[in-house]
């Protein structure tokens, strides 16, 4: 049978959605939140500071190579801002997240009573229901964003760490995991940060995610981590460093929603954990080459 319920003319969503979509950027606190932009109607760019509104990004990455480090940043810069933060963990227990939370919040200066306050856990590292049942994963996040909402502190920002920890024994239905996953993250109006891990015999600075190549396609983004360990002549010629270092790289593959910088970027984690993106890797690469010849 035909449903008509899915067509819409143009005046149907403008009277259906009354207020236009802004688009507008939550900042991580790196360098990434110059790194997506908008045209605007005189033509001139408009950097968004920070991640797209209303995207759902996945992060992309090998082990080790900073994305939690980054989503706990991101988590912890919007918490500054006073958004309430929605963080699902299939990898550390709530224990340990919170833990990581907080560093990440004494490491950048935000009072930690925000994120007390702010913070909302899903923990799904040991429940096996949950791990292993999309629909029961969705009515418990569903649960959360009511609560909040009941509370007075409206979830804005979503982040999941990982969504691969959803499919680990299953990944025919990686795409779909992903797909209903994606659709209830719109339906609420988050701006997410999605993490897929990869695996080693992946290439290491493609988009392509445990479970195949589809799942990067439903995201409205994807930025690629990878860390490079010098170990060879080559290695130490091309990028001025000593043997055994390593050098880590991030890039936007792509973003459905908005303009964005297309370089691969040179960034370090500090001492106190938090990511410090540098500079392009081309001219990384112009001003140490030779550097040991
Ligand atoms: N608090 C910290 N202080 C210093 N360095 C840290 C801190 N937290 C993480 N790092 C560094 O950042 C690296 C990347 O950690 P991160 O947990 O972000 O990896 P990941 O990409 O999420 O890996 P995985 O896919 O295994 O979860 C660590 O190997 C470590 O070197
Ligand atoms: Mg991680």
């Amino acid at each position: 049978m035909t449903n008509t319920n899915n067509v819409y003319t143009g005046k149907d969503i403008r009277e259906k959605y009354k207020k236009e979509l802004k688009l507008f950027g939550l900042p991580t606190g790196t360098k990434l939140d110059e790194m997506f932009y908008e045209v605007d109607d005189n033509g001139n760019i408009r950097i968004l500071n920070g991640i797209p509104s209303l995207s759902v990004m996945n992060l992309v990455g090998k082990p080790d190579t900073g994305k939690s480090v980054l989503a706990q940043q991101f988590a912890i810069m919007q918490i500054a801002e006073g958004r309430s933060v929605l963080f699902v963990t299939s990898e550390n227990p709530a224990r340990h997240t919170y833990n990581a939370l907080i560093k990440k919040a004494k490491a950048m200066d935000v009072d930690t009573d925000k994120v007390d306050e702010l913070l909302y856990i899903i923990d799904i590292t040991t429940d096996w229901e949950l791990r292993e049942e999309i629909n029961k994963l969705i009515e418990t996040m569903k649960y959360a964003y009511n609560k909040a909402k009941e509370d007075n502190k409206p979830i804005r920002i979503t982040v999941i760490d990982s969504i691969t920890g959803l499919y680990e024994a299953k990944e025919f239905a990686a795409r779909s995991i992903a797909r209903r996953l994606y659709n209830l993250l719109k339906q609420y109006y988050q701006t997410s940060l999605v993490i897929s891990q990869k695996r080693s015999s992946q290439e290491s600075d493609s988009a392509e995610a445990a479970g195949g190549y589809a799942v990067s396609h439903i995201f409205d983004g994807t930025i690629v981590f990878d860390k490079k360990v010098i170990s060879s002549k080559f290695d130490i010629s091309l990028y001025g460093l000593e043997l055994g270092e390593v050098l880590r790289l991030i890039r936007i593959d792509g973003c459905r929603l908005c303009g964005h910088e297309t370089k691969t970027y040179v960034f370090e984690i500090t001492e106190k954990g938090l990511i410090d993106i540098k500079e392009p890797l081309s001219d990384f690469v112009k001003k140490r080459r030779f550097k040991f010849e």
